[in-house]
């Protein structure tokens, strides 16, 4: 897996916003152009790599129609046994952008996000920054805790969490090569492993649900049952 190797500001306006980020994820933080994989932060901050780059804003794009319809989350509902009178407390192993994890604080859930990479981590954090300041978003990001760790290594309190959720990278297809963060996040990340297994074998979920492509041959684990969407299917087994 790469990572970025600096943060870049060139504004000073975000020179103490970027010095925190330096600070708290152990990075060099300098107003000079960066080198191959970094970080420049400004209202909306991107992620470089190999000279192209990618935003994550929550506030416009394909994310904000999710976002305003996350109340038809249906099959992501379904897979963690959605009910608003009894909110779910959901490890996200694998955060990412954090595009799955804010729907699970929308829908009224409390998420501890794991992510290893401080890169994709950083724009996770910038989108909830540039939200809009209604109390609505406020409970929402107040729902989120983010953790920069290894899924594998992150010591887990079996009752601290009602499940885990889990959405490995997976190899994009020729169609989804157009898709241009996919892709983008393909090559910035390079070849990932799968953390799934590692779950399975602790077997300390009482629930593991594991966002998978349509038709994918899975070898990690056998599910209990597979709530199917359009493009992906959620695998979810059920330890008794
Ligand atoms: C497909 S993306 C997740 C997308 C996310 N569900 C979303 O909605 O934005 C997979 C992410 O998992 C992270 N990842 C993979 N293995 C991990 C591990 N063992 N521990 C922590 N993060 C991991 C990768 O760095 C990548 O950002």
């Amino acid at each position: 897996m790469s990572d970025i190797k600096s943060i870049i500001f060139r504004d000073n306006k975000f020179k103490e916003l970027s010095k925190h980020y330096g600070e708290k994820y152990q990075i060099e933080v300098s107003d000079k152009p960066g080198h191959n994989n970094f970080v420049l932060i400004d209202d909306n901050t991107k992620l470089f790599h190999k000279g192209s780059f990618i935003t994550n804003s929550f506030n416009y794009g394909p994310f904000l129609n999710r976002i305003k319809n996350f109340e038809r989350e249906h099959q992501l509902k379904k897979a963690i046994s959605y009910k608003s009178i009894k909110p779910k407390r959901i490890l996200d192993a694998t955060a990412g952008l954090g595009h799955d994890a804010f729907m699970f604080a929308l829908l009224g859930q409390s998420v501890t996000c794991i992510e290893r990479n401080k890169g994709i981590l950083i724009l996770f954090e910038e989108a909830l920054r540039m939200l809009p300041k209604e109390t609505y978003y406020k409970n929402a990001k107040r729902r989120i805790e983010i953790i920069n760790k290894d899924a594998s290594e992150y010591t887990h309190n079996p009752q601290g969490h009602d499940l885990v959720y889990i959405d490995p990278m997976f190899e994009v297809s020729k169609k989804l090569r157009r898709n241009k963060s996919l892709s983008f996040i393909n090559s910035y990340l390079g070849k990932e492993d799968d953390v799934t297994a590692d779950f399975v074998k602790k077997n300390s979920f009482r629930r593991i649900v594991v966002k998978r492509p349509k038709n994918f041959k899975d070898f990690a684990f056998k599910e209990s049952f597979v709530v199917s969407g359009s493009s992906v299917d959620f695998k979810v087994l059920v330890n008794s």
